[in-house]
């Protein structure tokens, strides 16, 4: 069989073959543009996933009069319109923190969001606790109670951050998160929960164990079967990169800590990374300054996408997506060939990619 495979590899489609498995790639590696940009709604942050209906539930943080609020939005053309279908919480925003909103079915058909939810002093602005929340919606989203805080961090100066969750392969729940340590140290974390999202077990480090940099915003995509690759952005010496790490149990350890992307110049940023597996490709989305070279992250930020065709040992085809200022983009499969690209552009869009 697999000398067979390796034949047609060889007499067909030589670009398609991948070194790490023979046929895992059903798409190409070139990206482009597919329509215009749609407007997900006024808000930042825009995360979004399928749910068993077929229909697409994106997030976002909204800013409404004094409050911050949680916004669900739907879409059932694959991301072609939008329209706004719940909040899953609103907070004032002088004596909180609410942000980072990342939506996610369980195979049960209860849909869960987790986001950070800090206490701020409404005063002097300072942080009193912090938070990952879960709420929860067994109405597709249209409305949500509180589930559980999954991770808290008595307050101070240093906290915990940008909450992705996994449906695991064991039926488990996977959150994973970023915290700090200290004022230059953060590390990426990772908690389970097998009764659906109401209790967690204690937290793992999964990146920055080693390293004193601040590893942050991490994103999780299945290269194929049990192995996953997850990209999160690093700071050292005030200057953000983009790494990997990979998984070959599900999730369970984690190592072989990669650059991903180096921004061009010098003293430049690329931070804020995420990634989907699209039809054997894989692409990471995230910020950089490096053609506006501001030197004040993350102003003159633009947003951008590379791919990988080797399941992340090499990275290329880097397009620009959204000119600056972009912020905090996401990612989303929408089959092998194409997947959306979610961004803050003056307030959540998404815009479709093909690759060829
Ligand atoms: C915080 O904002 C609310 C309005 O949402 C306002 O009523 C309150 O006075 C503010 N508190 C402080 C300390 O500024």
């Amino acid at each position: 069989m697999y000398s067979y495979l390796l034949l047609l590899c060889a007499i067909t489609e030589v670009a398609l073959c991948d070194p790490h498995g023979l046929f895992q790639r059903r798409s190409g590696v070139v990206p482009s543009l597919s329509g215009d940009p749609v407007v997900m709604g006024a808000g930042t942050y825009p995360r979004a996933n399928f749910l068993s209906d077929g229909s697409i539930l994106g997030a976002y943080a909204a800013t409404v009069n004094d409050n911050k609020v949680l916004t669900l939005a739907s879409s059932t053309d694959d991301g072609g319109s939008w329209s706004v279908k719940g909040s899953a919480a609103t907070r004032p925003t002088n004596s909180s923190d609410l942000d980072n909103p990342y939506p996610l079915q369980l195979p049960s058909g209860r849909v869960l969001l987790a986001y950070r939810n800090h206490d701020k002093d409404a005063s002097t602005g300072d942080y009193t606790f912090f938070r990952i929340t879960i709420s929860y919606s067994d109405d597709n989203g249209a409305s949500w109670l509180f589930l559980a805080d999954a991770a808290t961090k008595p307050g101070g100066t240093i906290g915990i951050w940008e909450p992705f969750l996994r449906n695991a392969q064991d039926g488990s729940l996977q959150l994973y998160y970023s915290e700090e340590n200290s004022a230059d140290d953060q590390d990426s974390k990772m908690r389970t929960s097998t009764d659906g999202g109401t209790t967690w077990s204690d937290a793992q480090t999964i990146s920055g164990t080693d390293i004193t940099a601040r590893d942050g915003m991490l994103g999780v995509a299945t290269i194929q079967g049990s192995s996953l690759i997850a990209v999160f952005e690093s700071e050292q010496g005030g200057l953000f990169t983009v790494k990997s790490i990979t998984s070959t149990d599900d999730g369970q350890t984690w190592g072989n800590r990669q650059t991903v992307y180096t921004p061009t110049g010098t003293d430049n940023n690329a931070g804020a990374p995420q990634i989907v597996n699209v039809g054997g490709t894989l692409c990471v989305s995230f910020m950089t300054d490096e053609d506006t070279q501001e030197h004040n992250w993350i102003n003159g930020a633009g947003a951008k996408l590379i791919t990988s065709g080797d399941s992340g040992s090499s990275w290329g085809n880097k397009i620009e997506v959204f000119d600056p200022q972009a912020n905090w983009p996401g990612l989303l499969t929408l089959d092998d060939s194409s997947f959306l690209y979610m961004v803050d552009f003056g307030g959540a869009k998404s815009q479709k990619i093909v690759l060829s």
